[in-house]
């Protein structure tokens, strides 16, 4: 097939997008597809020849990406390269993503998990990877999602929603220590625990620099897992244990800051418990496709509760939904074919 993988953008997760672009981009160009690798917001200024013979030209596309540093991307100077930009997608890509049989989405983060490119590509009948636009808007937004997990019954922390410039009261079901998330960062950006008033009220602050909406939601002690569920059924679970404080910016994306394991170490009916509430969670906004359930287990009360859901999770080989893959045998080229798979179900 002609597919395009689309990376980058102009979100705080820019540099992870990269780099899961280029190695679905390899694995691809390895299972005999005519793939090309493109940056969502810097496009292909000049093109080296017709836009319609990229596709079999013999270019690596991926030469150009380097890999993710332990500080969030610098934007500004990303932005700088476009200058008055108005468009998100830069030169060339809505003409390339049309001439494509299919569009793998690398994109994390606002631009591409948030919606708009799912329903931008609807209107243009461009085929993409993963959920539609609704489900995706739903789950950027930690506020929405919690209002779905609990309508559906999905377990979620005890949390309520916080808005810029408004009186705000910790209610006694959330309590300290708690988590302040703004509604829709990602990577742990905008993250932080507060362990009393005092650094309550500098989280409130240092999140509302951000966004508008925070939650703010009870901090649950005990292990991190991630369920990854492609086309309605959990994967092996995988455990997330970071060398030091919580699941932040620099544990996510620096190589042995945290240790993971999968399967994880759990009795088989917790698990069992948790691979289901991580369907359910995926079912309760509409998940087509596939997307991975980040989970919290209480260590005192044995509870599982659901954070959130990533609606286009990282995918380089060692990122969390292809280690859960490799458990039941998928190579990471098989699990893109997987995802492509799923993927087309949309448009039968
Ligand atoms: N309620 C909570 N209790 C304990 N830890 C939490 C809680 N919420 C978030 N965390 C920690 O913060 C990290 C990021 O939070 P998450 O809700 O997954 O947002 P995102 O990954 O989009 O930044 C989690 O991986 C976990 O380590
Ligand atoms: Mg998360």
């Amino acid at each position: 097939m002609k597919i395009v993988v689309l990376a980058g953008g102009i979100s705080t997760e820019r540099d992870v997008s990269l780099v899961s672009g280029r190695d679905i981009y390899r694995a691809l160009k390895e299972n005999g597809h005519q793939a090309i690798l493109l940056d969502l917001f810097l496009g292909l200024p000049e093109p080296e020849r017709a836009l319609d013979q990229l596709f079999g030209a013999d270019i690596d596309w991926a030469a150009s990406i380097c890999s993710v540093s332990a500080e969030a991307p610098d934007l500004e100077s990303v932005k700088a390269l476009r200058p008055g930009y108005r468009s998100l997608l830069g030169p060339h890509v809505l003409e390339l993503c049309t001439m494509a049989d299919i569009v793998f989405l690398a994109l994390h983060g606002s631009n591409g998990e948030d919606g708009r490119i799912q329903a931008l590509f609807d209107l243009m009948g461009i085929r993409y990877t993963g959920t539609g636009h609704v489900s995706s808007a739903i789950s950027m937004d930690k506020d929405l999602t919690k209002r779905m997990f609990h309508a559906l019954e999905v377990p979620t922390p005890p949390g309520v929603t916080a808005v810029k410039g408004q009186p705000f009261m910790l209610p006694d079901e959330v309590g300290f220590p708690c988590m302040v998330k703004t509604c829709c960062g990602g990577s742990s950006v905008g993250v932080y625990r507060a362990d009393d008033p005092d650094s309550l009220a500098k989280a409130l602050e240092e999140a509302f620099s951000y966004e508008d909406q925070v939650v703010v939601e009870r901090c649950i002690i005990g292990r991190e897992f991630s369920i990854g569920v492609i086309d309605g059924k959990a994967l092996p679970i995988i455990e997330i244990a970071p060398l030091e404080g919580f699941y932040d910016y620099k544990s996510k994306y620096q190589a042995g800051s945290t240790i993971e394991t999968c399967p994880a170490d759990l009795p088989e009916e917790t698990a069992a418990r948790m691979q289901k509430h991580a369907e359910e969670a995926c079912a309760a906004v509409g998940i087509e496709g596939y997307a991975r359930v980040d989970f919290m287990l209480d260590a005192r009360t044995g509870a599982d509760y659901a954070l959130e859901i990533n609606t286009l999770p990282g995918m380089t080989p060692t990122s969390l939904l292809p280690q859960e893959a490799a458990a039941i045998g998928y190579s990471f080229p098989q699990l893109c074919e997987w995802i492509l798979q799923v993927s087309l179900k949309k448009y039968q």
